[in-house]
């Protein structure tokens, strides 16, 4: 799927704004980074003014371009991380906010992470956990099944045991895991469930023919359950790792 670039910055600003806080985890002292799913680059170039040397690798030719624009000094590549040629042992650091949820062969992934890292190199990662999103799945869900169709989540949602123990496959030492609910406030009043939808859901989306039909019952069913008052608030749910490679095995 593609992203919407400049709706991404200006509605879900959240997505960065909370990943900032993974940027604690980087060594103090300058490393060579590289931000899985850089997505518009904000964190990219925090990292690039915290002294790292940083490359910022995406799969959507949207987000590269708006990252290359905003901030044309940082290092950017387009292409999708399971199928671009990465030097073993090339970085101190892995990074990534908000991405491994999109990428359903995770051990694809996890080898790649295991073979760019140099030993003792550092994974610092934050992802939807298991249970992340869940009533919106489910309304969704539910709609799809109203019209004879069902819903097969793209997303890879795992628990924390389910993923150290997968890392720990891959020669991780796990520093830190932790899974915590968060839920998260969408801007644009009673618009922000369905512009997150259409963000978020728009391969989905995009394959119906009466999509705004779905969006208005999704805010009925949801509207007990997440409606604040004066916003929407997404039942997101995180998973938090920080791992490092061994240094021989
Ligand atoms: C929710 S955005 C997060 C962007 C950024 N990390 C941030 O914190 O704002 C998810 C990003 O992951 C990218 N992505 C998903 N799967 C990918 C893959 N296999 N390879 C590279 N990028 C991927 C998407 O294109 C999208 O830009």
């Amino acid at each position: 799927m593609d992203w919407n670039a400049k709706q991404y910055d200006h509605q879900h600003d959240f997505v960065f704004k909370y990943g900032s806080a993974l940027l604690g985890y980087l060594p103090r002292s300058a490393s060579t980074v590289l931000d899985i799913g850089c997505g518009t680059g904000e964190l990219t170039h925090q990292i690039q003014q915290l002294g790292h040397r940083v490359t910022g690798i995406d799969q959507s030719a949207a987000m590269i371009h708006q990252a290359t624009y905003q901030f044309p000094e940082v290092n950017f590549q387009q292409g999708d991380i399971l199928h671009m040629p990465i030097a073993p042992a090339s970085y101190d650091v892995i990074f990534s906010n908000a991405v491994f949820h999109w990428i359903a062969d995770q051990q694809h992934l996890t080898r790649i992470l295991e073979l760019a890292l140099k030993p003792g190199g550092r994974l610092i990662c934050e992802f939807g956990a298991q249970g992340n999103i869940k009533a919106i799945s489910d309304a969704f869900g539910a709609e799809l099944a109203a019209i004879g169709k069902r819903y097969r989540s793209p997303f890879y949602f795992p628990s924390v045991p389910e993923y150290t123990q997968l890392l720990k496959t891959r020669h991780f030492i796990i520093v830190k895991a932790r899974e915590y609910p968060r839920p998260t406030v969408l801007k644009g009043g009673w618009q922000g469930l369905r512009n997150w939808v259409r963000q978020f859901f728009a391969a989905d989306l995009a394959e119906l023919p009466n999509a705004d039909e779905i969006l208005d019952n999704m805010e009925a069913r949801l509207k007990p359950i997440l409606w604040g008052g004066d916003h929407w608030e997404a039942d997101y749910r995180r998973i938090q790792v920080i791992a490092q490679k061994q240094s021989a095995f």
